[in-house]
């Protein structure tokens, strides 16, 4: 038997212990030494075989290492219906995660425990493919087809107990797995329990399938995998069960060739090559224990928030006692919220809220922090007094980061005689929700300090991203000129609402207009009057935006903006059409049409390309770290992999030929990005680099 199966016997029951740290990967291995294990069983005449996990948990699914290669056999269908087929009555007992072909191993057994903390779940669809081991045929036979296309769509995680309710599994005990899974199967054989193979079990009920497909297509966004697993349930219902396993398997190959699987695959490795910084690999965090935030607006607030909720007592600098109260309200309102969800006691509530919750608006509160965060107004003059007198006050050794958005961390750590403890921890709002960090590292930075931001990252489980200085960082830099492509494309003739339509069409959740107005229009209104002496003359000037402004449509905190709040769903804002009109007659522009086709192309092409200038600029050390942040913090729709991805994927020539056409009308703005011309010369990809740089 292979090294990661164990087989002994405890009288009449063969037991079958899983061993291949951490998850019990279903890798090649493991596949093997199951089908030989309940080979031996039937050999050696057990009653009953008992399969379970080692260490951490049972099966969590497929082995990422074989990802991408060509499938080693024994394939998991066969497995499980080896399993399933075997005359030994087969249990499973599941603790941990039972995720993807841990769960299909289980359903191919006739009964299945599982610990109350045990998590099960089908999430193959959250990687582009479905259930390819048997999932989408035996689900619906043991549960329905209504359940089935509930947990087979979403890839959500469901507890023990809810799995109990829904009849997933069969029965809910504490202990070792070992051992309720043995006393179980001893139990079961000694009321002579009957074997019970899924697969013998009448096809479920069908539904309007037609129906189901589109509703799971337009939840997913786009994202045909729930809407292919659909199909694979229809195929339980009506097709013989041997036949609907092959029907499966098609559907499931189908889905391993889409640029979705590989848009899938690349930001699931992207997120975890992000942290992988090799420059740092001998350099110790600093130790954080307390943490101290200025400012408790709405970010101030969040972040705030996310420490409390990581463990961290945080103490809270506000200008006034009103402030202060203020800021205090609204961290008591996120705790309540998380409160409410069930995602802490009252217990923590209570205390997060109390002793781990401090006050002030006296900067001799601060001696004592370990790492102070600034969230204060958006005004270089008041950041630059702000960690003045940080650095006046601060503990030797304290890391000072501030919450900028666009600001020059340079010219803050210049405030300092410390610049080597100054760095940027740009989180994105809601604060305590988003899991988006970027590290902004400044040129002297040290990089301890960096290595503390990546190890906060950790604690808060948020996934950091390095960046360097520059006009917005990686992200806000990025959205800056797709937003102006968005902008220009109003000016030019395009609706608002056609652009948010297209841009939804593609995948995001809002479109760019949505986002303004949920944002606040007068938040970019503010930025654009700052850098107003520093424009380039070339550059063209968002007029309806600052129109909109001038008249107090502000956006959702106004009810108005390019949408009307005061009913749900937001309508068009008549109002916007005119002043759109009078921007075009002010700058003699003679409106054309736009398809949705040419906004898309022109927004995402705008996105490449100054996602090209940040890494060539070397603002974002990889390709797969604009993809991530693009991903994490924009909403850029997951299954099209990020920005650059999307780019190799669709063709870089092409691109590149479409920003030069664009440029013919609009030189400065489509100036194309010198690392996209070069890839395109040399006939090499974003992903290329990537490799290039260990990915
Ligand atoms: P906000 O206006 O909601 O909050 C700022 C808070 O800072 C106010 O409560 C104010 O009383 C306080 N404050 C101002 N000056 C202060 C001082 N000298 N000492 C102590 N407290 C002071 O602003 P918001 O949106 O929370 O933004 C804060 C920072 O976070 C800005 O730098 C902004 O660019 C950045 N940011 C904002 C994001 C957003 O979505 N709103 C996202 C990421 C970063």
């Amino acid at each position: 038997m292979t090294g990661v199966i164990r087989y002994n016997r405890d009288g009449d029951i063969a037991m079958i212990a899983i061993d291949n740290p951490p998850v019990n990967a279903l890798g090649q291995a493991v596949r093997q030494g199951l089908v030989e294990a309940v080979e031996k069983a039937e050999a050696d005449g057990a009653r009953a075989a008992l399969i379970y996990g080692e260490g951490r948990s049972f099966p969590a699914g497929a082995d990422i290492r074989e990802f991408g290669k060509p499938p080693l056999e024994p394939w998991l269908p066969d497995v499980c219906n080896r399993l399933e087929t075997s005359p030994v009555l087969v249990v499973s007992a599941l603790h941990g995660t039972a995720l993807g072909g841990g769960l299909e191993i289980a359903l191919a057994s006739d009964y299945r425990i599982a610990t109350p903390a045990a998590k099960v779940g089908l999430p193959e669809v959250l990687i582009g493919v479905m259930p390819g081991a048997g999932g989408t045929q035996r689900l619906p036979r043991l549960v329905g087809v209504e359940t089935s296309i509930d947990v087979i769509t979403s890839g959500r995680q469901i507890s023990a107990g809810e799995a109990f309710d829904l009849g997933i599994i069969d029965r809910v005990e504490d202990g070792a797995p070992r051992d309720i899974g043995l006393s179980y199967t001893r139990a079961l054989l000694a009321e002579n329990a009957p074997r019970r193979p899924i697969r013998e079990m009448p096809a479920p009920q069908p539904i309007d399938f037609d129906a189901a497909y589109d509703s799971a297509l337009r939840k997913a966004r786009g994202q045909i995998s729930p809407a292919y697993a659909v199909r694979g349930i229809q195929a339980a219902c009506e097709l013989p069960f041997e036949e609907g396993l092959t029907r499966e398997r098609e559907l499931f190959r189908a889905l391993l060739e889409t640029d979705q699987r590989q848009g899938l695959i690349h930001a699931f490795f992207a997120e975890r090559a992000v942290g992988v910084l090799a420059e740092l690999k001998d350099t110790n965090a600093r130790d954080v224990n307390s943490v101290a935030v200025i400012g408790g607006g709405t970010m101030g607030a969040g972040i705030a928030t996310s420490f409390l909720l990581a463990g961290f007592p945080v103490t809270l600098l506000e200008m006034s006692e009103d402030a202060a109260h203020a800021a205090r309200g609204r961290i008591t309102g996120n705790l309540s919220g998380a409160l409410k969800r069930g995602k802490i006691d009252q217990k923590t509530y209570d205390r997060l809220t109390g002793p781990a919750l401090a006050l002030t608006t006296s900067y001799d509160d601060l001696r004592e922090a370990d790492l102070v965060i600034e969230a204060v107004f958006e005004d270089m003059n008041v950041k630059r007094d702000v960690f003045s007198r940080l650095d006046a006050i601060c503990k030797p050794g304290a890391v000072l980061a501030t919450n900028t958005s666009y600001l020059d961390i340079n010219k803050i750590a210049d405030a300092t005689q410390r610049p080597e403890d100054v760095i940027g921890l740009h989180f994105f709002s809601p604060a305590h929700v988003m899991k988006l960090l970027e590290v902004v590292v400044a040129d002297r930075t040290a990089p301890d300090t960096v290595a503390t931001g990546f190890a906060l990252a950790k604690r808060l489980k948020k996934t950091a991203v390095r960046a360097g200085v520059c006009d917005g960082f990686i992200g806000n830099r990025i959205l800056a000129a797709y937003r102006a492509a968005a902008d220009h494309m109003v000016l030019d003739g395009a609706t608002p609402y056609d652009i948010d339509a297209a841009i939804r069409e593609f995948g995001f959740a809002m479109g760019p207009f949505q986002v303004s107005d949920l944002a606040g229009l007068d938040i970019a209104w503010a930025a654009r009057k700052r850098r107003a002496a520093t424009r380039d003359p070339r550059e063209r000037v968002p007029l309806v935006a600052d129109r909109l402004c001038e008249a107090g449509l502000f956006g959702q905190k106004t009810g108005q903006g390019y949408y009307l709040y005061n009913e749900t769903p937001p309508k068009p804002n008549p109002e916007v059409a005119g002043i759109i009109e009078s921007a075009r007659e002010t700058l003699g522009i003679k409106p054309r049409a736009f398809s949705r086709p040419e906004i898309q192309r022109r927004y995402l092409c705008a996105m490449v390309n100054e996602a090209a200038k940040v890494v060539g600029d070397g603002i974002a050390r990889r390709p797969l770290d604009v993809d991530v942040v693009l991903l994490m913090g924009y909403g850029f729709p997951r299954y099209r992999g990020g920005p650059l991805k999307w780019a190799d994927m669709d063709g870089l020539p092409k691109i590149l030929s479409d920003i030069t056409a664009y440029a013919q009308d609009d030189r400065y703005f489509w100036s194309p990005a010198p690392l996209l011309e070069q890839l395109v010369a040399e006939g090499r990809t974003f992903d290329d680099l990537n490799k290039g740089a260990g990915k």
